[in-house]
């Protein structure tokens, strides 16, 4: 029993998906359980799902941004990264552990992504990509900001960690970027328990990242052109043991697999529930109070975002003594908690905060709660009593 009247999260997984992991391990002969045919069957469903053709099932959210990172670095070289300071702590040290250097780029209000003059203005010679989060569902996307990329040469690289079924124009966000990162956490849109995807169109990039997975290894590559050059470039190596760059192991296993087989034909329609819930929570939200002119076009999120109007400390005590008191589970800052620039490690980096008026206020004056499928209407409701009283 969850002590909350209305938790942050409820864990996706059902029946269906415990009863498939035991049927595929009452199999009479004892399947293979570390990656094997059941991972390359969840990533072609995903693909299909999604609509990229190359698909690699990780070990997490977190080893999807780190691995993306890393196999840029070796593509590209290494270079400035423009990241957001709303997002996920890997969406930053994946960045750092790969070698690039982080600029960070203030949000907006409207859809919770960059700020697009902000944006332009980072821009140099060096920039390698734009690693924008959609946020808690929320679509960050905008014709001006493909152009910016398009114009300017930049990748851009998208997280949809938090975003699984958002579109942009009526197509899943995920197919815009070069790559993109999703997370199958246990209380995100869907889950594999722990497990993660990088998804592209590009080849190249979809073959540095098979080896990434499992050490750097390339004999991972199912290219056998590309294999082959880098054979033929390393005379003395065993072709058996040719590690690209040092790297770790990010490998799944067969089980979640067969988890993520089981949960994704019921992506749609429980991300479903959550739009209306969002847009009945969304609608009746007070205006007077809160910020709500987000951009709710194509939106899917898991959790009701909540941004105060006033930059008052007292109404954001109030505010949480109240959800306290009522059962209501939630989490201050947003994807992350906020502000990243404010954690230790970048106490003595980043000391000043005024071109970053957006995510300040994000930072002490907004919240995420908890929207799930199964959430009682009446939770809802009691919900908006309390924010809007
Ligand atoms: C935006 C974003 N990126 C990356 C991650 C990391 O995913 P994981 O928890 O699967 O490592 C998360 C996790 O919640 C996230 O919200």
């Amino acid at each position: 029993m969850n002590q909350f009247f209305l938790p942050l999260m409820n864990d996706n997984i059902d029946k269906e998906d415990i009863n498939s992991v035991i049927e595929f391990l009452s199999a009479e002969n004892i399947p293979k359980l570390t990656n094997g045919p059941k991972v390359v069957e969840f990533e072609n469903a995903w693909g299909d799902w999604l609509g990229t053709k190359y698909n690699l099932f990780v070990n997490s959210g977190a080893s999807a941004n780190e691995l993306t990172m890393l196999a840029l670095a070796h593509i590209l070289g290494e270079g400035e990264i423009i990241v957001p300071p709303l997002t996920w702590i890997s969406d930053i040290s994946s960045v750092l552990f790969a070698g690039h250097k982080l600029v960070f780029v203030d949000v907006n209000l409207t859809n919770l992504s960059f700020d697009i003059n902000k944006l332009k203005a980072a821009i140099t010679p060096n920039t390698k990509a734009i690693f924008l989060t959609h946020v808690l569902g929320i679509n960050g996307l905008t014709d001006e900001l493909l152009d910016i990329c398009e114009k300017n040469n930049i990748l851009l690289i998208e997280d949809v960690c938090e975003s699984h079924g958002t579109t942009f124009q009526g197509c899943k966000v995920g197919n815009f970027g070069f790559a993109s990162n999703f997370s199958f956490y246990f209380a995100h849109h869907m889950s594999t328990i722990e497990g993660g995807m990088i998804s592209t169109n590009n080849l190249e990039f979809y073959q540095i990242c098979r080896a990434l997975r499992s050490h750097g290894m390339t004999r991972e590559m199912t290219s056998p052109s590309m294999k082959q050059s880098i054979i033929d470039a390393n005379p003395d190596l065993n072709p058996d043991f040719i590690f690209l760059r040092p790297a770790h192991n990010f490998r799944s296993t067969e089980i979640n697999a067969v988890i993520g087989l089981s949960q994704l034909p019921k992506l749609d329609s429980k991300n479903q529930e959550r739009i209306e819930n969002f847009d009945i929570f969304i609608s009746n939200l007070n205006p007077e109070k809160y910020h709500v002119a987000i951009n709710t076009e194509g939106n899917c999120n898991y959790a009701f975002i909540v941004i105060l109007k006033k930059s008052s400390l007292e109404a954001r005590d109030q505010l949480e003594s109240k959800l306290r008191e009522n059962g209501i589970e939630f989490r201050r800052g947003l994807s992350g908690g906020g502000n990243q620039m404010r954690q230790p490690f970048f106490k003595s980096t980043y000391t000043d905060f005024s071109d970053f008026p957006v995510i300040e206020h994000i930072h002490n004056f907004s919240w995420y709660i908890g929207n799930y499928p199964g959430l009682e209407r009446n939770k809802i409701v009691k919900l908006l009593e309390v924010l809007n009283g």
